[in-house]
């Protein structure tokens, strides 16, 4: 795990590798795709996309929080349409079935089924669904690993920062004409600080930015020049889970892959509740808004370079890019993996 040079550029663009990397990848990880307190009442629901696939999460009357995917097992339609909202059942809007918030689906008056037809055999599809520091992770897979093995080192560093008495603060999202992997490499060194983050710069010593790559993460570290209130502590799970801690309270962030060559940028700032909302705005907040949108101005013209066919591959520093080479190991040895390998060992390569 090794590598000195970047991936190769049709990586950020090729139609099959996204399609690879969505089947061995973004179906085989972790992913956070909400918060809990957005489904904290019985009935609570909302649904998402998460890379291509419709899921629907929904709060049981039996309290447990609960996600399937949203595929009516009649023909398919999606069972709700809305984005959120509360409800007593999921009702598909096609034909009208029915299906209680535990998936299971009422016997469909008027339906005239096949001997054969049994309503008990034809439940919503379960998806795995853990929650943790406030936020919602759902698993595509069918036996995963435990959300906190699967976390691993993160969790010692999220865990020490992140207090359930914190506030959701605001979400912000953007979405970015660039392959979800252009996004992260950006994120995974801290090399292009002095260029491209003017106020950042001021604040840390970016020669000392350190990365502990292990477990499918890189926990990032850089001190803090003196005077500076504004200590800097990152971190990425792979493939799209990141934190981000200025000063207090904690930023969660994900690029989503939309597309080969688009991807979204989620940010939700969560503060400690002592402190007001114009407070962390003012501080934390802009401070997140102002290093996103520098990052935002170069990245859709490196998504453009990529796809020239003139750039094929570049060098990576074996001191500030070692995230970099982490990540694109990562991706090799993922996808070239065989599918439904034992899931025990998987993350300890
Ligand atoms: S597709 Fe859902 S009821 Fe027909
Ligand atoms: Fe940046």
């Amino acid at each position: 795990m090794n590598r000195t040079t970047t991936l190769k550029s049709h990586y950020y663009y090729d139609e099959a590798i996204f399609a690879k990397e969505v089947e061995c990848i973004f179906k085989e990880e972790w992913l956070w795709v909400a918060r809990s307190e957005q489904l904290s009442k019985q009935g609570d629901f909302i649904t998402t996309d998460v890379a291509q696939f419709p899921i629907v999460l929904v709060r049981g009357k039996d309290n447990i929080l609960r996600a399937f995917h949203n595929i009516c097992r009649h023909r398919a339609s999606k069972v709700e349409l809305r984005k959120s909202g509360n409800c007593k059942q999921l009702v598909c809007p096609y034909h009208g079935w029915r299906y209680s918030l535990q998936g299971q689906l009422s016997n469909p008056p008027k339906f005239h089924g096949s001997d054969s037809f049994d309503h008990n055999d034809h439940s919503l599809y379960p998806v795995n669904i853990e929650e943790k520091y406030g936020l919602v992770f759902i698993n595509l897979s069918s036996q995963p690993k435990s959300l906190i093995e699967w976390l691993g080192p993160f969790n010692n560093v999220v865990g020490d920062q992140y207090s359930d008495d914190f506030l959701f603060h605001n979400e912000l999202k953007f979405d970015v004409h660039a392959n979800w992997k252009t996004y992260v490499d950006n994120y995974q060194e801290g090399y292009h600080i002095p260029s491209v983050h003017p106020q950042l710069n001021r604040d840390v010593i970016w020669e000392e930015y350190e990365l502990l790559n292990s477990h499918d993460c890189s926990i990032h570290s850089v001190p803090e020049k003196g005077g500076s209130d504004q200590p800097g502590s990152f971190g990425w799970h792979f493939p799209n889970f990141i934190f981000n801690i200025y000063g207090r309270g904690i930023v969660y962030q994900r690029i989503d892959p939309l597309r080969p060559k688009w991807c979204r940028v989620i940010y939700n700032l969560f503060r400690p509740p002592d402190i007001s909302y114009d407070d962390f705005e003012n501080n934390e907040g802009k401070y997140q808004l102002e290093v996103s949108l520098e990052d935002q101005e170069l990245i859709p013209e490196i998504q453009h370079n990529l796809q020239t066919g003139i750039y094929t591959s570049g060098p990576l520093s074996t001191k500030y890019e070692t995230g970099v080479a982490y990540f694109h190991d990562l991706i090799i040895n993922k996808i070239n993996r065989e599918l439904n390998n034992d899931s025990n060992n998987r993350g300890d390569r």
